[in-house]
């Protein structure tokens, strides 16, 4: 990041690490460096006396009376041609929140109408994308879903891993009433390194303005941007159905790619497959919020790490997907060292590769992107070098706490 490098995280922190500040394998990078990319920060902060209240419900712990907050409209000399002005990411170093607390969590794609009737009404068009992950679909407005539609959405997304919508208002809306839509999948999670629009922590903000030779500086130092991850797998209940949602895009580049892990673990052998079951690993936070703080980023809540299953079942779908990503998965228990470096580095290498099994979406204004966090890893692409902004919001519902079921003997 190169320092020039802004934001990014088709899933997370905008004060991220980049690539080249992180080791090798052993130290996975953190979530999306690519995606969550850093804002500048040299000589950009500012000081104000902190807000003295908080919407959100899980409270803010504390706050110092004179924290500082950062703005990018300030960093842009206070004005703007971002088409969503009020989406611009704002830091404010007072904003802290206690650990999350369990929750049960209703997967609405579970006993949702498979014949989507009230998704992909009259006039709707779907398109897949390749033949087991992505489609597009246009006709459908995501802000006017009945329940029932919302529910079919969930299980459409789960089944084709990733939907782009197109011609969507979610951005034009007010963002308590696209938070209000979102809420519906899941507890809404609040990133702990990330910038947000001011008032709404919730949101999860992409932020990349394109200029001051920030590509340059960043391909100085690595081959290529892609960073597969999924989002925030540590948490004790990572996302499920999540959104994002384009606010400014180049015209010619900036796709985001994903990755189907159903498929990567349908393509095991029988005897590999059976052998992860059982297995979990270990996915931490610590490296991410120790990266925001050695740059002066913010860590509004303290770091955890979480043991999921190697191999995951999807509740909607029952389908079985390797649960692991380059970004968080640190080291599977009860192995040694170098059996857990080897095993990780082969899964991670397996799912990047799959370019059978991916699928690569398109931004254009007013789209959508609906994935399914629990089955899928994704990179943003960097790739224009127009000096265009890329500016995302994410809407991140949580999920269940991932679990497996037994591993079922393949019939020949
Ligand atoms: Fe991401």
């Amino acid at each position: 990041m190169a320092t020039e490098i802004i934001t990014q995280t088709e899933g997370n922190a905008v004060t991220s690490p980049s690539p080249i500040d992180l080791p090798e394998r052993n130290l996975p990078r953190v979530d999306s460096p690519v995606e969550e990319g850093d804002l500048k920060q040299s000589g950009t902060i500012v000081e104000r006396p902190a807000k003295e209240e908080n919407s959100i419900e899980q409270g803010i712990q504390a706050k110092r009376p004179e924290a500082k907050v950062r703005r990018v409209i300030d960093e842009e000399g206070g004005t703007t041609t971002a088409s969503y002005p009020h989406y611009l990411p704002v830091w404010d170093h007072g904003e802290k929140y206690p650990p999350w607390e369990p929750f049960e969590h209703t997967e609405h794609g579970k006993d949702a109408d498979p014949s989507f009737k009230d998704l992909l009404v009259e006039g709707t068009k779907l398109q897949h994308l390749t033949p087991t992950t992505g489609s597009e679909v246009t006709g459908v407005q995501l802000s006017k879903l009945s329940d029932a539609g919302k529910d079919q959405l969930a299980l459409l997304v789960a089944q084709r891993k990733v939907v782009a919508f197109r011609d969507q208002d979610l951005a034009d809306l007010p963002i308590q009433e696209a938070l209000d839509f979102g809420g519906y999948f899941g507890r809404h999670h609040i990133h702990p390194t990330s910038g947000a629009p001011e008032g709404y922590p919730e949101i999860h903000l992409v932020y990349r303005n394109g200029g001051n030779g920030e590509f340059e500086s960043f391909l100085a130092n690595r081959n290529s941007s892609v960073a597969w991850h999924s989002d925030v797998t540590y948490e004790e209940q990572p996302p499920g159905t999540t959104f994002l949602i384009i606010l400014d895009t180049p015209e010619v580049g900036g796709d985001t790619a994903f990755v189907n892990h159903v498929e990567a673990y349908n393509r095991l052998s029988p005897a590999l497959k059976e052998r992860l079951h059982g297995l979990t690993a270990v996915h931490s936070g610590f490296e991410q919020a120790d990266f925001s703080r050695s740059r002066g980023g913010v860590v509004r809540r303290e770091p955890v790490k979480n043991s999921h299953p190697l191999v995951r079942t999807h509740p909607a779908t029952g389908e079985k997907a390797l649960f692991v990503n380059g970004g968080f998965t640190r080291s599977i228990d009860g192995l040694k060292k170098e059996e857990s470096d080897y095993l990780l580095k082969f899964l991670v290498d397996h799912i990047g590769r799959g370019i059978d099994y991916q699928a690569r979406v398109r931004w254009a204004p007013k789209t959508v992107v609906v994935w399914d966090n629990r089955v899928t890893s994704h990179s943003a692409i960097v790739d224009w070098v127009t000096g265009e902004r890329r500016h995302l919001a994410r809407i991140t519902p949580q999920a269940e706490r991932p679990y497996e079921t037994p591993y079922v003997a393949e019939t020949k």
